[in-house]
């Protein structure tokens, strides 16, 4: 039986496709390379470029391959973006999600496990943060990927569909031999900024915002490695095909880094000179994100294999310093060997 990952070409995605071949899996992938890139995936992984309005597409693809599961990744995720567009967000987000979920159900195919984000919790009221906690988003981003969350819900309930939302804290790091790393067009990550100021690909790095209330007055995130979010990918499918129950899970390490303390780490890592420039706030950044990952840890057995932020920086750089453009660099157009 097969996965199906939808997304399996952008940078969580195409992480989770390689986890998943290394365990064995069969893997279908569908991505509209509108953001993702063909080379982060292994040349002979089946491979559909489209979109998840195209209904005959997503039909040919469950008539085509015995998939028993999707995992979907597709979508945009800019929190900036989304506040600016937020139809395209509800479109893509949103309709693109009710199409496979749709066609799934159509399709007699009852399990999927959705990437989420902290942005549904909005300005959080407890820190860490649990999944029982008030959500609210204060952007479009958030609010579309609530809303997909609340279709899963409703599409349990009248048709069976089982679901597993995974609600990741700030995704950082790369493969750690190195195959596939991150790479976004525009780039507006922290780690993979602050790396480019490392190899002269900027100037500096913008800190946004110095008077939080936090000890050095940026903002703090958890960040959580791109493998370790993999890995609760692989167990969440394996819960939801062993109990067939839904259920919702942070994903994060519970230990918060400031923007500053960031920039030290990368420094140290790098050995690379890298300026930073205080600049203002940016719209919509919460002080603080960290999660609680108790309940995963406990019903779905994932520790992080890499909570280590020197580490997480340590896979980031390893891939961008040998691939300082991104899959722009050498190689086939065809997907990773
Ligand atoms: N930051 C800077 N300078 C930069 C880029 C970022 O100071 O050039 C700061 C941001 O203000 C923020 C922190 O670094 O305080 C992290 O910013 P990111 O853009 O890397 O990540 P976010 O925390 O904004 O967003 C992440 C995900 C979103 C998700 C959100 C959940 O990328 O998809 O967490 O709150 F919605």
């Amino acid at each position: 039986m097969a996965i199906l990952v939808t997304g399996g070409a952008g940078y969580i995605g195409s992480h989770t496709v390689l986890y998943l071949l290394e365990k064995g899996e069969e893997v279908i992938v569908f991505d509209n390379l509108q953001k993702g890139h063909r080379k982060a995936v292994m040349k002979d992984v089946p491979f559909y470029e489209g979109d998840l309005h195209d209904s005959s597409l997503l039909d040919t693809v469950f008539s085509k391959h015995n998939i028993e599961a999707a995992i979907h990744f597709a979508a945009n995720s800019l929190v900036g973006e989304s506040v600016k567009d937020p139809i395209s967000y509800y479109r893509n987000n949103v309709s693109g999600s009710l199409n496979l979920v749709d066609r799934m159900v159509k399709n007699g195919v009852k399990k999927i496990v959705f990437s989420s984000t902290a942005a549904v919790y909005g300005e959080p009221e407890n820190v860490p943060i649990q999944e029982s906690d008030r959500t609210q988003p204060t952007n479009p981003y958030g609010e579309t990927k609530l809303a997909i969350e609340r279709l899963l819900h409703w599409a349990d309930q009248a048709y069976g569909l089982k679901s597993v939302a995974l609600r990741y804290f700030n995704a950082a790091g790369a493969d750690p031999k190195g195959r596939i790393g991150e790479d976004h067009t525009p780039e507006s990550h922290l780690i993979p900024i602050i790396l480019e100021a490392a190899l002269g690909k900027r100037p500096h790095v913008s800190v946004f915002g110095e008077d939080y209330a936090t000890e050095d007055g940026t903002c703090v995130r958890d960040y959580i490695h791109v493998m370790d979010l993999a890995d609760a990918h692989y167990r969440a499918l394996e819960k939801l095909k062993s109990t067939n129950e839904s259920s919702v899970y942070n994903l994060g390490n519970g230990k918060g880094f400031s923007v500053k303390q960031v920039i030290g780490t990368c420094r140290s890592v790098t050995g690379r000179t890298i300026e930073a420039v205080a600049s203002p706030r940016r719209a919509g950044d919460p002080a603080i994100l960290i999660a609680s990952s108790q309940k995963a840890r406990d019903e779905l057995g994932w520790i992080p294999k890499y909570p280590n932020l020197n580490q997480i920086v340590e896979h980031a750089w390893n891939w961008h310093l040998n691939h300082p453009d991104g899959y722009a660099d050498g190689g086939s157009d065809d997907g990773l060997k």
